[in-house]
């Protein structure tokens, strides 16, 4: 694996600002799902302030009342221009991109050009339940093809379960999450061109989910799905709302390899109706000159997962765990811990911690929860205590 060093960052650590009381007055899902003495670390929210230079966009838009519909191409040249600068990639070609609501909505208009009705699509078990969820409700057909014991892509199982669903010459696609959620895993440039291999020796098309692309831990590399020998005829969705929290300012981006432009043409008109002008602003915003604030988060994570790993240790050593390449998200397997299929349920019930139950991320979830490292040092000590509290 190609191993980067993090750029050091003069911005002060984000994780670190916010305090719980103001944190408490938020009143989006992280927030709100439980009472107040429920400690939550489980959905996918940063407990961050926003970047100044998203602050200033937005701010600037309001004063000035541009709060009207979206237009041109801002938001793909600035992620271009931070992809390239980035993961050193030059593919991603503005005119091959289209504005989506955000990233599952996107997901699911992608799956809908490239298969039909009924027809399979292959996850990689355990992963996002929306895959699932979204998937089954537009009529798709959800087939598991499961990690490795080493939680990483299984080519033997990804190239049976091909084979399987394609039989009969059914038209089939992967649903890729790279960098994978909930595991963390960043799928290396081998791993994603043997899967493009796979793909294109049984027709099988690729949808690859890489809304937490910037989230690498230092050292890691994100490698674009598009960007591997193979991947040109691949779909990707991308979005700055993970990597600056901006999941309530809605939009993403899909974008296409070149042999898959002709696919992405055919994108209804009205789905780029979705996406708001002030998400845009925001997102664009963050690409073009939030990477001071994203270097900062990144060293903050890299510190929470040797806090969480040191923690662990000392606290709950039963808990098998291999700290995260990306994402800001700890997949912990709990079953030496004697807690059932879910122990979730068992640290919020005992302990009035919010963990992320494994079960419905599909086979391999059973025994696991997810634990959401976007916070600050001293509330993920605080959830640890609870949860080794929990098994008094
Ligand atoms: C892998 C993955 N895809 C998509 C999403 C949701 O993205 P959006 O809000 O843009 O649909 C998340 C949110 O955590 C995610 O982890």
């Amino acid at each position: 694996m190609t191993r980067i060093p993090h750029a050091m960052s003069d911005e002060p650590n984000p994780l670190r600002a916010l305090g719980l009381d103001r944190l408490r007055r938020r009143t989006s899902m992280k927030w709100r799902a439980y009472p107040d003495d429920v400690l939550p670390l489980w959905v996918a929210e940063m407990d961050v302030p926003l970047a100044e230079p998203v602050v200033r966009a937005l701010t600037d838009a309001l004063a000035l009342g541009d709060t009207g519909y979206p237009a041109g191409t801002g938001y793909a040249e600035a992620l271009a221009a931070f992809a390239e600068k980035r993961w050193g990639w030059d593919g991603l070609a503005v005119e091959r991109t289209a504005i989506v609501p955000d990233v599952m909505l996107g997901v699911v208009e992608m799956l809908r050009l490239v298969t039909g009705p009924g027809d399979p699509v292959v996850v990689n078990s355990p992963v996002y339940p929306p895959f699932y969820q979204f998937v089954e409700h537009m009529d798709r057909q959800v087939v598991e093809a499961p990690l490795g014991p080493d939680l990483r892509l299984d080519l033997d199982t990804l190239d049976e379960t091909f084979r399987r669903v394609t039989g009969g010459g059914r038209r089939a696609a992967l649903l890729l999450c790279n960098p994978h959620n909930p595991t963390g895993t960043a799928h290396t440039a081998d791993e994603l061109a043997a899967v493009a291999a796979l793909a294109d020796r049984h027709g099988v098309r690729v949808v690859a989910d890489e809304i937490h692309a910037p989230l690498t831990a230092a050292g890691v590399a994100f490698v674009p799905y598009l960007s591997v020998p193979g991947g040109e005829s691949g779909l990707s969705l991308m979005s700055a709302s993970k990597a600056w929290n901006l999941a309530g300012l809605k939009a993403a981006l899909a974008i296409a390899g070149p042999a898959a432009a002709a696919d992405l043409a055919r994108l209804p008109e009205e789905v780029s109706h979705g996406p708001s002008h002030f998400g845009i602003i925001a997102h664009s915003a963050a690409l073009r000159d939030g990477t001071g604030w994203l270097d900062a988060l990144l060293a903050g994570l890299d510190d929470n997962r040797r806090l969480l790993a040191d923690l662990l240790a000392e606290h709950l050593p039963a808990v098998a765990h291999r700290p995260a390449e990306a994402t800001y998200l700890a997949w912990l397997d709990c079953r030496a811990l004697g807690l059932g299929d879910d122990p979730a349920e068992v640290f919020l019930r005992r302990g009035r911690v919010a963990l992320n139950s494994g079960t419905p991320f599909g086979t391999g979830g059973a025994g696991h929860v997810r634990m959401n490292l976007a916070t600050s040092p001293e509330l993920i000590t605080e959830a640890v205590r609870r949860m080794a509290s929990a098994l008094d």
